[in-house]
């Protein structure tokens, strides 16, 4: 079967109400901490999606029974120290920079060495980030190119607790060193950078001695040795990264509208609608709650007549960073030039994001300018495509691939979007609720 997708028409205006996937970090961070709670944790609406799936079949691998029944999932999680090390242990990470770095943290206290692969993409990614401060803890790091997977690490059960600044805004490193941290004696502190906060809002929700100051810039964080995780019910709410693909397709037409229910809206991952608020979209946020420490809503969004361009604060960045690929394109339809700065991090994902963005942009005749960390868009609110633009991502990297979509779908022209497959990373049912929203 084909692994492209052919876009010649435009999609019509729609009035619609859709349900997206189970936040992929909520997720993966379920699985993590269920694994290491003492009895049994049930989940609903997990994001069944191959980073979870590799998530699952990490902690197989590390003796943690699941099952997936009637729409629920099931971690039988044997105590934090549940973990039975094996001789020659492989774990495989495939596409998930997340999975990878968190779960370092956690196997820390490892014996024996464990060595850690990923795919083609997540090969090329920064692992040195990592090894870097839990060596500090005490663990033993062997990488490839002193960089990159595969790796081994080595671990020890007896572990000192560090002091670490994390400066990059990456919620990966932050979370796998709190990880780490909950398995040495005494006490650990991190200076972190704002980023994304599940694992510390779980931590509190399951009372672990993890104690969290916000600053303004960056959050104070102390965490000391964790005896006991009491199991973990959670029921998964949607994605807004997911969702986001949604929003822009929403914000590109004349006169759509758009509810997606049950968003995780946190406000450390609400970026993108702070952004599009500013360049003029209008967006409501519905039913607000707060579920386990998570906020929830359902989020509406309407097309509106003009779209202005942003000279988008940096700040704004980590609370984005899985957006701007999306971003970009309501940049491109924007009156007036758009200016996107700092963002060395999107060229560490699961592919150079900057310049793919660039790239999906000039190939819509948008003109743009950029740096190693920024880019400016030179936005055409008239701009209507009549020619062939074929979009061929070798790292399979899954946003550019549903960015090209909904580009295709709003900008017009005709389209030849390339590896479809690797929407079952993140969000399997895209393209159904693609389809849904047209018919
Ligand atoms: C994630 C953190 C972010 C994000 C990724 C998911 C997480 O990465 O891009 O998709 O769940 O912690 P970094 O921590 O590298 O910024």
């Amino acid at each position: 079967m084909s692994n492209s997708v052919k876009i010649k028409n435009k999609i019509k205006d729609f009035k619609k109400t859709i349900k997206v996937s189970g936040d992929k970090s909520i997720s993966i961070r379920w699985v993590l901490f269920s694994s290491l709670a003492n009895g049994v944790s049930k989940a609903k609406n997990l994001l069944i999606s191959d980073d979870v799936l590799s998530a699952i079949r990490a902690i197989k691998k590390l003796g943690i029974r699941s099952s997936f029944e009637n729409n629920q999932f099931t971690i039988y999680g044997k105590g934090i120290e549940g973990y039975k090390y094996k001789k020659n242990l492989e774990i495989n990470a495939e596409n998930s920079g997340t999975l990878g770095r968190l779960l370092l943290g956690l196997v820390i206290n490892t014996h024996y060495p464990i060595k850690l692969i990923g795919d083609k993409s997540l090969s090329k990614r920064d692992f040195k980030r990592i090894s870097d401060p839990l060596s500090k803890f005490g663990a033993k790091f062997k990488l490839k190119k002193n960089k990159n997977l595969p790796l081994t690490i080595k671990g020890s059960s007896n572990l000192t607790p560090i002091k670490y600044l994390e400066s990059k805004g990456s919620a990966q490193c932050k979370s796998s060193v709190i990880f780490a941290a909950m398995r040495s004696n005494g006490t650990t502190y991190i200076k972190a950078k704002k980023s994304r906060n599940h694992t510390e809002l779980m931590c509190r929700y399951l009372k672990l001695p993890v104690k969290v100051k916000k600053k303004e810039n960056y959050d104070e964080i102390k965490i000391k040795k964790v005896q006991f995780i009491k199991p973990l019910n959670y029921n998964i709410p949607s994605d807004i990264s997911s969702s986001s693909f949604f929003i822009v397709l929403t914000a590109l037409l004349n006169r759509s509208e758009l509810t997606i229910k049950n968003v995780n809206v946190n406000p450390t991952r609400t970026g993108i609608i702070t952004i599009l608020k500013r360049m003029g979209i209008n967006i409501i946020l519905k039913n607000l709650r707060i579920y386990k420490g998570e906020k929830i809503s359902d989020i509406k969004v309407k097309s509106s007549k003009i779209l202005k361009s942003i000279n988008c604060p940096s700040k704004l960045n980590s609370g984005a960073i899985d957006e701007f690929l999306i971003i970009f394109l309501v940049a491109a339809k924007a009156k007036g030039v758009s200016y996107f700065k700092n963002l060395s991090e999107l060229n560490q994902k699961e592919s150079p994001r900057l310049k793919w963005g660039e790239y999906i942009l000039n190939q819509m005749g948008i003109k743009t300018i950029s740096t190693k960390d920024s880019i400016k868009i030179f936005g055409n609110p008239k701009l209507k495509l009549n020619k062939k633009i074929i979009i061929k991502n070798f790292l399979k990297d899954h946003r550019v691939f549903m960015t090209s979509i909904v580009a295709a779908l709003t900008f017009g022209g005709e389209w030849e979007i390339h590896d479809k497959d690797s929407i079952k990373t993140s969000f399997p049912d895209f393209l159904k609720i693609v389809n849904q929203i047209k018919n």
